[in-house]
């Protein structure tokens, strides 16, 4: 059974492999994901036999499940996520290193045996269509069904990739393994991992291991640690980009589409801004959803950037999503889902928190009787939703297209409640790298003071697989050789006002601002007023058609306070002196031109009315 003559393939170089993870990890069985339906029937099936799984209500929730994982197994690991390259200084500041010589004496001795009395399951998957250009192959091994059957979903998965491959292809390895070996006779449990986590990349030999956790982004090694961390690495090498963005086209009632990329940081709204339903007024505009999490972005013959979302569903935070923030999403995940952390309903479906009202009582997600009067939420606040992409309303008829869509702008956005205008334009490319380097969110507001910015560059903070310095760097030369780079913008749907409330209604509402993006870089709007930092939208260049609004609201929303502004530029130089000689100078100089333009600018900026 341990032998490579039985594997559906004659890679010799992946076959070599196998081989010896199997040596080092000992499983008592090999099984090679085909990908088919019936394959994750029964592997779904199997797992409702060991109480991993739930099956829910055939007729409410279709082909669909509940995973409740252990407590401890809640969410990616970033204090034990490692970027272990050859030298140090190529992980930077924003990772963790180990050399990897020491790092793969380590992980020798948590992987060995570690998978006895378990299945290895071998899971070929492509990330991005079949043998597309900008789409790249993995092979994860791994000794959890429940990450093969989210594989399935979340990737382009089985005997298809193998015929991609061929006989010498290019892979990715990927070991996985939730580090629970079973000794003979031994009772398996619900959720098995380990207190000890790894999640490991080798960006040089391009290789991933990750140990002890069966949670998403752990586990799901597709997703961050390959399509980012990983690609992120390659496309540096490469001359691509590999990015922590959204992907949507935008049809004009013309029928004419616009792609934009977005990047934002973790609960900033980003499913629900993939899937935007065009507001009242906005009469004929589609927006057609590409992908929610992952771009990667390769340039054409053409001169232009193409993008395709590597993934093939959709991962998505379960808790706040509803028939009123996202209708598509909650129209995606009507059948054919897993769920994961999420409380379980006496008629044998699924909620969270703020789906509906809630029910007078359910299982929450660590098994216990809730009721509306618990104290503790019913759904953990990273449950997710495992839902096949081809199900979204909104699925771009592109998406699969093998050569990517055409990328027009890139949008940046944080959560800030102060000082930070809804939307501007950068003056060109370099500037908008900085913009994007030196985005962030604010972490909760303490009860008094300053909220602190949490820097979240690009959004790439935890996924950059290599120095964030050579990152930035990375951009700045990839703009230089496009003869016409796509127009970078920041938006913040977040300011509040005096009284604590949020100014914009965001939402559906955000479309008024992606309208406006789309006419700028189609040259449609003069559109646009110089601003200290950035080119800004006056009200007329906006679209209020359908809502009622007060243009002061708008201008007030739109105020650059310098202080405030100033405040932030000179909090800058601590993230940029992290990178000693790695600090592209062009981000200095950008920062250095910001101050003068601020010190230039009124106390209060405004916009001419
Ligand atoms: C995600 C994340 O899960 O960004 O997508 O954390
Ligand atoms: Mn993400």
């Amino acid at each position: 059974m341990l032998n490579s003559a039985d594997a559906p393939t004659a890679h010799a170089k992946l076959n070599a492999w196998i081989e010896e993870i199997v040596a080092l990890t000992k499983p008592a069985a090999i099984h090679w994901c085909d990908g088919s339906q019936e394959e994750y029937d029964r592997l779904c099936a199997e797992m409702v036999e060991a109480g991993t799984l739930i099956k829910l209500d055939e007729e409410k929730r279709p082909g669909s499940y509940l995973a409740c994982s252990d407590p401890s197994d809640v969410a990616r690991v970033e204090n034990r996520t490692f970027i272990c390259s050859e030298r140090e200084e190529d992980a930077g500041p924003t990772n963790n290193w180990m050399a990897p010589a020491q790092m793969r004496e380590t992980l020798k001795g948590v992987f060995d045996g570690c998978m006895q009395g378990r299945t290895l399951y071998v899971v070929p998957f492509s990330m991005g269509p079949l043998g597309s250009p900008i789409a790249h192959i993995g092979v994860q091994l791994t000794d959890s069904a429940y990450a093969v059957a989210n594989m399935k979903i979340m990737t382009r998965m089985g005997a298809k990739v193998l015929d991609v491959l061929g006989l010498d292809g290019a892979f990715v390895p990927c070991v996985h393994s939730v580090g629970a070996p079973l000794a003979d006779g031994q009772d398996d449990v619900k959720w098995p991992c380990n207190a000890e986590k790894y999640i490991v990349h080798y960006p040089d030999s391009r290789e991933i291991w990750s140990f002890g956790s069966g949670y998403g982004g752990n586990a799901l090694l597709g997703k961050k640690c390959f399509a980012l961390r990983i690609a992120s690495s390659m496309a540096r090498e490469e001359g691509w980009l590999a990015e922590h963005m959204l992907i949507v086209g935008l049809e004009s009632p013309e029928g004419e589409k616009t792609y934009v990329a977005a990047a934002f940081p973790s609960a900033c709204g980003k499913t629900n801004l993939a899937m935007l339903i065009p507001p009242e007024g906005f009469d004929g505009w589609k927006v057609w959803t590409v992908g929610d999490d992952i771009a990667w972005i390769k340039p054409g013959d053409d001169g232009k950037l193409y993008a395709i979302n590597p993934e093939y569903g959709y991962f998505g935070v379960a808790p706040g999503t509803s028939d009123k923030s996202n209708p598509s999403a909650m129209q995606s995940l009507t059948k054919n889902c897993i769920f994961t952390n999420v409380a379980h309903t006496d008629d044998n479906d699924i909620w969270w928190e703020d789906m509906s009202e809630p029910p007078a009582h359910v299982i929450d997600w660590k098994g216990n009787d809730w009721t509306p009067d618990s104290k503790t939420p019913a759904a953990h606040p990273n449950a997710r939703f495992t839902a096949p992409a081809s199900q979204c309303p909104t699925i771009d008829p592109a998406w699969e297209d093998p050569k990517g869509v055409p990328i027009s702008a890139f949008i940046f956005g944080g959560r800030l409640s102060k000082t930070f205008p809804l939307a501007y334009q950068a003056f060109d490319w370099n500037h908008g790298v900085y913009m994007a380097a030196t985005m962030g969110s604010e972490a909760t507001a303490a009860a008094e003071g300053q909220a602190a910015i949490r820097r979240d560059p690009f959004a790439m903070l935890p996924f950059c697989g290599y120095n964030m310095g050579d990152y930035w760097q990375h951009w700045v030369d990839f703009g230089a050789k496009l003869d016409n780079p796509p127009e970078i913008f920041r938006v913040n749907w977040f300011r509040k006002d005096e009284n604590g409330k949020f100014m914009w209604p965001g939402f559906g509402q955000n479309m008024r601002v992606l309208k406006w993006i789309v006419d700028r870089v189609n040259g449609k709007a003069d559109g646009a007023v110089k601003s200290p930092i950035g080119m800004m939208p006056t009200h007329d260049d906006i679209t209020w058609d359908g809502l009622d609004y007060a243009k002061e609201t708008f201008e007030h929303l739109m105020q650059v306070d310098r202080a405030g502004a100033m405040a932030d530029a000179e909090d800058q130089s601590e993230l940029f002196g992290r990178f000693g000689d790695k600090l592209p100078a062009e981000m200095e100089n950008q920062r250095q031109a910001q101050i003068k333009r601020l010190n230039d600018a009124p106390e209060v900026w405004k916009l001419p009315s």
